[in-house]
């Protein structure tokens, strides 16, 4: 089973399906916001942007974006399976406060460096060497990454 789900987590930040290349390939990438770490956590929010919860929801469990199911467990109804490779998020916001969620969606590594969970927000030029449709781009906008923000903060 974890096999599996490391294998639809690789799949699914892997740009070489023609489908979801074709469609990051029509959008023109957004400006990309700088952002800052403090004491393992990141306090402002991305660009300024306000998230809600209620998108959020949608793009942890949507394979084609956030996908972060294939490796951590929501309590979301009607799922038909989680990944485990990551802790459960139920409860999340219990134990980080908001602004460490914020650097642990956003840049992982800035805390383990040898994490296996994407960097959801690092910045583009940094990306070694990035697929095709995602030169110049981050795997999550900054709007989708305050929206799954907002998401988690809720998960009490
Ligand atoms: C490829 C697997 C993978 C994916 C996909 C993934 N994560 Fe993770 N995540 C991990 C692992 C493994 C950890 C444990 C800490 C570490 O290794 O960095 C983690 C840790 C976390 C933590 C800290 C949890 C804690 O209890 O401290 C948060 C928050 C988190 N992930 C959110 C997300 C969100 C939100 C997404 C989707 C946008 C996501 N992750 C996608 C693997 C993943």
């Amino acid at each position: 089973m974890k096999i599996f789900f490391l294998i639809l987590a690789i799949l699914s930040f892997s740009p070489a399906r023609a489908s979801d290349t074709q469609q990051v390939m029509d959008e023109q990438p957004d400006a990309y916001c700088h952002w800052q770490v403090t004491d393992y956590a990141i306090v402002e929010p991305l660009c300024g942007l306000v998230g809600k919860a209620q998108r959020g929801r949608e793009i942890v469990s949507d394979s084609s974006r956030g996908n972060c199911l294939a490796c951590h467990e929501f309590p979301i109804p009607d799922i038909e399976a989680y990944g485990n490779i990551g802790p459960p998020l139920t409860g999340i916001a219990s134990r980080l406060p908001t602004t460490m969620i914020r650097l642990r969606v956003v840049d992982t590594r800035k805390i383990n460096p040898m994490s296996i969970m994407p960097g959801f927000y690092r910045d583009p030029l940094l990306i070694n060497r990035p697929g095709k449709g995602y030169r110049g781009r981050t795997f999550l906008t900054a709007q989708q990454v305050e929206d799954v923000i907002a998401y988690l903060a809720t998960l009490k």
